[in-house]
């Protein structure tokens, strides 16, 4: 199968509106600068982030334990880190997928007592046969690959059938976005590339690839106290605003 395209459908259904794009032209990777000294890289930011990832993975619900996990773009795998530790040593397999070496480096750190599996690679050529996983994930991390369909497909090439893809990413509709596209404006937010889908733009992009089972709109916590005063607000008003956007979908 190209792993680009889906059976039975054209290319020319992959085409999406309904997102915003930051740094639409920027081609360079940013991501081992990030993880080498940006906030973003430091132990209570990661820590945070990790739950976060976690609480979204319950309220869909837990994976069985004895199910395997693909993290793709797993960062330094602080996800990985909370699922070991909430399995017994019988539990399926979890492997990290990441293209920054300096993330890696912390992954491996972070993990280095456990039985994650760390492997460097690109999340649009992944390097995994078909049918390999139970599980996989996509968190943070679809919005920051422009070839995001290329993501989706091969995600559903190295699923078992019946296999399942949780997906977290940046929602459009946030107040946190209205601040990146400010900075974007002006020549200074500094995460890349990253597109900003709509819930229901994300929901047919993936709806190409899988059976979605489940959507939902997470707020962020009290660490962005002015995002989450205004998307708690608005999204009492409007159901698609909020923080994250939350899809879970089964390989059909
Ligand atoms: C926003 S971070 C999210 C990290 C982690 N999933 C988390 O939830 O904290 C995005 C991650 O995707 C990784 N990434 C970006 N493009 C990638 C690609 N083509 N293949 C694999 N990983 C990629 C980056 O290196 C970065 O670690």
């Amino acid at each position: 199968m190209n792993p680009a395209h889906p059976p039975n459908r054209s290319s020319s259904q992959l085409q999406i509106s309904g997102a915003i794009v930051l740094n639409a032209s920027h081609s360079t990777y940013v991501w081992d600068g990030i993880w080498g000294g940006d906030i973003y890289s430091l132990p209570l930011e990661r820590k945070q982030r990790a739950a976060k990832r976690a609480a979204a993975l319950q309220l869909f619900e837990n994976i069985g334990t004895h199910e395997s996990v693909l993290d793709i773009g797993c960062g330094s795998a602080d996800l990985l880190s909370i699922l070991f530790d909430s399995r017994d040593k019988n539990g399926g397999m979890l492997v990290g997928l990441e293209r920054s070496g300096t993330a890696l480096d912390l992954a491996a750190k972070r993990n280095g007592d456990s039985d994650v599996y760390l492997v460097s690679g690109d999340a649009t050529k992944l390097p995994f046969g078909d049918d390999s996983f139970d599980n996989v994930l996509l968190f943070g991390v679809m919005e920051h690959i422009s070839d995001s369909h290329v993501v989706l497909s091969e995600a559903r090439r190295v699923l078992r059938s019946s296999g399942r893809v949780f997906i977290t990413s940046s929602n459009a509709m946030s107040a946190l976005q209205l601040k990146n596209f400010a900075l974007d404006r002006v020549g200074r937010y500094r995460y890349g590339y990253q597109k900003n889908w709509t819930r229901k733009s994300l929901v047919r992009l993936v709806e190409q690839f899988f059976d979605v089972e489940e959507q939902f709109v997470l707020q962020c916590d009290a660490d962005m106290p002015l995002v989450l005063a205004i998307d708690s607000l608005i999204g009492k008003i409007f159901s698609g605003w909020g923080r994250y956007i939350c899809i879970r979908a089964k390989r059909c």
